[in-house]
């Protein structure tokens, strides 16, 4: 098999983990990054000896060093990021929220189907092997129906930590930083059409800081998902059947949970390949390889649902951001 050849955008935080992770991926070579400065692209570059560093992203759309691009800018360069390398024929892997609400990700989604090209949300929980099994047993039946779930991550930061997540045109706020993990995490058992959202936050300066989501299912089931920038709690998630539940410490990253009928209870160990990015560069290659334009195990609809989830989570706790 032809390796893809990845270019990263934007090279700051999570590009680091992304530049790690795609060492260990045989299917993969990450052969360039794209910076608007190209003193940080040459030290990104020496960094993780990548051979080619664009100054300007447009510069690395219009060449032909790339196949793919891994996009790693705040939340609201996703979409223009994006475009810009689909329209240029290249293949997406879009750091999550996939864009800051469901409209936007409408427009990216035709954008991708128009250029014929690949383009995938990198909600890397989604492909760590501990919630694949986590998803067998629960199929398997063995916690019954599942009636509840609950999932939280939260964590206490602040202005002068990481400012973007207090500015409201930055489309700061929790629920769009860390609560995405919980409701992608509670549509793989309860799917992506609550019948019913209620949400209570405290927003200050236009950002939610703290903000607990109720969602009520057809089939009978209620999911809690809390998230937060001001505020510790263990970022776990229980998930409640009619016979059992399964308790996953740090759901998002799992390696390891627990299953509990009756006064039974299991340790079910399924560590991801290195630091949980591995996945789903696997599964981006393999689509692109295959010729696929979205990855089943992540669909264009099923992250435009997650952003349609979050407007209306939004609408209720009163955080409007300018691209709204
Ligand atoms: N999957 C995960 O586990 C995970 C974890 C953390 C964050 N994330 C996601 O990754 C994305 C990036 O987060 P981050 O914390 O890594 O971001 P960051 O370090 O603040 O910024 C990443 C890079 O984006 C580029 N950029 C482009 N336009 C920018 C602008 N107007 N202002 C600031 N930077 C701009 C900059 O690179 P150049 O100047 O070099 O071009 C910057 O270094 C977010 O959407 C976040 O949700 C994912």
């Amino acid at each position: 098999m032809k390796k893809i050849r990845w270019g990263i955008v934007g090279p700051g935080e999570i590009a680091n983990k992304f530049a790690k992770a795609i060492k260990n991926v045989k299917e993969a070579s990450l052969v360039a990054v794209a910076s608007r400065s190209e003193d940080k692209g040459k030290a990104f570059a020496e960094k993780y000896d990548i051979e080619k560093v664009f100054c300007g992203y447009e510069a690395m759309a219009e060449s032909d060093a790339v196949d793919a691009v891994y996009i790693a800018t705040p939340h609201p360069f996703h979409k223009p990021c994006a475009e810009l390398f689909l329209n240029f024929g290249k293949h997406v892997l879009c750091e999550k929220p996939i864009c800051v609400n469901a409209k936007e990700a409408e427009a990216l989604s035709i954008c991708a189907g128009k250029n014929n090209v690949f383009l995938m949300e990198a909600m890397w929980t989604r492909f760590i092997p501990s919630i694949i099994k986590v998803q067998e047993i629960v199929r398997s039946g063995v916690i019954g129906e599942v009636r509840g779930i609950d999932a939280s991550f939260c964590y206490a930061s602040s202005i002068e930590e990481e400012a973007k997540l207090f500015q409201n045109d930055m489309a700061g706020g929790s629920l769009l930083d860390v609560g995405v993990y919980g409701l992608h995490f509670v549509s793989l058992f309860l799917g992506n059409n609550p019948i019913s959202v209620s949400a209570e936050a405290i927003v200050e300066d236009g950002c939610d800081c703290i903000t607990n989501v109720l969602l009520r299912y057809e089939r009978g089931a209620i999911a809690s998902v809390s998230s937060a920038t001001k505020l510790q709690k263990p970022a776990d998630a229980y998930i409640y059947g009619t016979k059992g539940h399964i308790y996953l410490p740090h759901f998002y990253g799992a390696q390891e949970f627990f299953v509990r009928c009756g006064e039974e209870e299991t340790k079910i160990t399924a560590p991801s390949l290195g630091d949980g990015f591995e996945e789903e560069i696997i599964e981006a290659c393999s689509c692109i390889e295959h010729g696929k334009l979205e990855s089943k195990m992540l669909p264009h609809a099923e992250s435009i649902a997650m952003l349609r989830l979050m407007d209306n989570i939004r609408e209720k706790i009163g955080v409007k951001y300018p691209f709204d």
